[in-house]
């Protein structure tokens, strides 16, 4: 089956992860596997929306993130809970927007072009924090409580919303 892929820059933001929320459902019916799933959500929030970076940091041990699917370049292998954006927001198990990158204590800069960024934390249907979703962006500002809202939506796939 050919995949068509969104293309949602111009649509607004809540309409827009409302149709990506359903697409990748419907991409990712029957399919039961963590890594699957991340890497077909990274690929369909990339393009839709032109980011700079996307992609999944892992738990691969109580204190330590490890990078999981991505798009992008390079992007730092593990981050220790608490250090960076990702760290915190795998500590305090919390969705965190930082519309400046340059005034976030501790940012670590994987492309310097990023300005901005959102992580939000991924859970299991135990609710155990399995991984991150970060996103960078070359704007200044370019998240906001819609982005919190509809990427905590769109990663309940990995809790069993939609999922297998
Ligand atoms: N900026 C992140 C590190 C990961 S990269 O952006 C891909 C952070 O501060 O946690």
């Amino acid at each position: 089956m050919a995949e068509t892929m969104l293309d949602l820059r111009h649509a607004p933001k809540d309409r827009a992860y409302a149709q990506l929320h359903a697409y990748a459902v419907q991409v990712l019916a029957g399919i039961d596997d963590d890594i699957a799933g991340m890497a077909t959500i990274t690929s369909l929030v990339h393009h839709a929306f032109g980011h700079l970076w996307t992609g999944f940091y892992r738990v691969v041990r109580p204190d330590l993130l490890r990078v999981g699917p991505y798009q992008g370049t390079l992007g730092c292998l593990d981050i220790e809970f608490g250090r960076g954006v990702c760290g915190v927001a795998a500590a305090e198990r919390r969705s965190i927007a930082v519309p400046d990158v340059s005034r976030f204590p501790g940012h670590i800069t994987c492309d310097a072009r990023a300005r901005s960024e959102i992580v939000i934390p991924v859970f299991d249907a135990a609710q155990s924090l399995i991984a991150v979703f970060d996103i960078d962006s070359t704007k200044t500002a370019a998240f906001d409580q819609l982005d919190v809202d509809g990427l905590e939506r769109l990663l309940t796939w990995f809790s069993g919303d939609g999922r297998g």
